[in-house]
């Protein structure tokens, strides 16, 4: 067991990860200053962790009272250097970026970026900034996202704060070899946390009488379910315990449950095949004659083509490529020119059924076999259209 000489600041500890990281580092012998914004939670974490526990009463975008709680950790310090800071706090505002107030997405960018900034210049110095403070120097965990990689569609805000903050630490990371400070990014997946519950209780009715109406609540009810069975928060915990004490840590580490699904897969395949796959999957389209339309069909039936002018012909739609898997019969049309440049339907349906795996999950997407006949061009030269259910979820 470490001693307490070892302490580590960790934002956002009232709930979820930044409760689960205290959690494990209190149960680790760390001393954690933890930060929270209500007394409240203050005294309940004291109870809970006891002594290894010192709560800082600050509001990340509050830049002054930031520093008033790095004022209180260095006092408690005295002359040594923090041993680690996770940057974990943070906020999800969902909604299409089209209609997102620009004042919301302002705010997401505040807490989930800027403060993280101002958080870091506050301790830096107890970290080894500051070079007359006595021993090693610390590391810095940020806390970022799937989404700080992968940019899902309606949390566009907070895939915008976590690509900064991932971008943000890169650069951190090679400024403070200077001082040999580290940081090293986490990026989780689902993690059951109370995010998902105060997701859950935001008003998305804005966004009805938009065209994402029927979707956006589809999305959030997804997200929800996953991330109710995310993994429990003290699982990020240990891995920032490893991040922090490992002789040779990563840059970022990625906890994802169903990895290869959820993020293996979506970052290997070609972007547009994974655009296509989530617009097939949300119901995301633009019909050919201009109107927008978002589906939810079990049944879709209309636009099967995408290919451009002078290329959807019936020739090419015929080239269908039906593929058996243990999880169903597929033939994935094979008429863009993105087939023929990556070298044929083959790995481009490879890839299809990788993507499909990923976002449509099981039953995948299965299409029967379509003869030529029952397609008839429509009046847009973009697209074939057919009346005939033949594409299945
Ligand atoms: N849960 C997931 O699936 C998941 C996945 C990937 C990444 N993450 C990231 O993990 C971090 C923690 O999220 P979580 O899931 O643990 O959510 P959470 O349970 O809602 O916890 C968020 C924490 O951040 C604090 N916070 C929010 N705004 C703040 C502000 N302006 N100033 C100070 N503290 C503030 C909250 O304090 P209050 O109690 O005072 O509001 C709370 O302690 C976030 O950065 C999130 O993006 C979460």
């Amino acid at each position: 067991m470490q001693t307490r000489s070892r302490a580590v600041v960790v934002t956002g500890a009232s709930s979820g990860i930044g409760w689960g990281t205290a959690k494990v580092l209190c149960a680790r012998g760390v001393r954690v200053f933890g930060s929270v914004r209500r007394q409240a939670d203050a005294d309940r974490l004291a109870a809970e962790f006891g002594a290894a526990f010192t709560p800082l009463i600050f509001d990340i975008t509050d830049e002054a009272a930031v520093h008033r709680g790095a004022t209180q950790a260095a006092a408690a310090l005295g002359n040594t250097t923090l041993f680690g800071l996770v940057n974990n706090a943070g906020i999800a505002a969902p909604g299409p970026l089209l209609h997102q107030p620009i004042a919301e997405f302002r705010y997401q960018l505040e807490v989930n970026l800027v403060a993280q900034l101002t958080v870091t210049q506050a301790f830096a110095p107890l970290l080894g900034a500051d070079l007359a403070r006595q021993g090693q120097p610390g590391r810095i965990i940020n806390i970022s996202s799937v989404g700080g990689k992968i940019g899902a569609p309606f949390v566009g805000a907070y895939v915008a704060a976590k690509h900064g903050l991932e971008g943000m630490s890169e650069s951190l990371r090679r400024e403070l070899m200077l001082y040999g400070i580290d940081v090293i990014v986490i990026g989780p997946g689902a993690i059951a946390t109370p995010i998902w519950d105060k997701a859950e209780k935001l008003d998305l009715s804005p966004y009805e009488k938009t065209g994402y109406g029927p979707i956006v609540a589809k999305v959030r009810d997804y997200m929800m379910a996953q991330g109710r069975h995310g993994f429990p928060p003290e699982r990020v915990g240990e891995l920032v315990w490893h991040a922090l004490t490992t002789p040779h840590p990563r840059t970022r580490y990625a906890l994802v449950p169903g990895k290869f699904m959820n993020w293996v897969l979506p970052r290997v395949l070609p972007q547009r095949l994974l655009d296509r796959t989530l617009a097939k999957q949300l119901g995301l389209r633009r019909e050919p004659t201009g109107r927008s339309r978002v589906t939810g069909h079990r049944h879709a039936t209309g636009d099967l083509g995408g290919a451009g002018p002078g290329r959807a012909t019936g020739e090419r739609i015929h080239r269908c490529q039906r593929i058996s898997h243990p999880l169903g019969v597929f033939a994935i049309k094979s008429h863009s020119d993105l087939d023929h440049r990556r070298g044929g339907p083959q790995c481009y349906t490879a890839l299809a059924i990788g993507a499909l795996m990923a976002f449509e999950q099981v039953p995948l997407l299965r299409i029967t076999p379509v003869p030529k006949s029952v397609f008839t061009p429509t009046a847009a030269p973009f697209s074939y259209r057919t009346d005939i259910d033949s594409v299945e979820y």
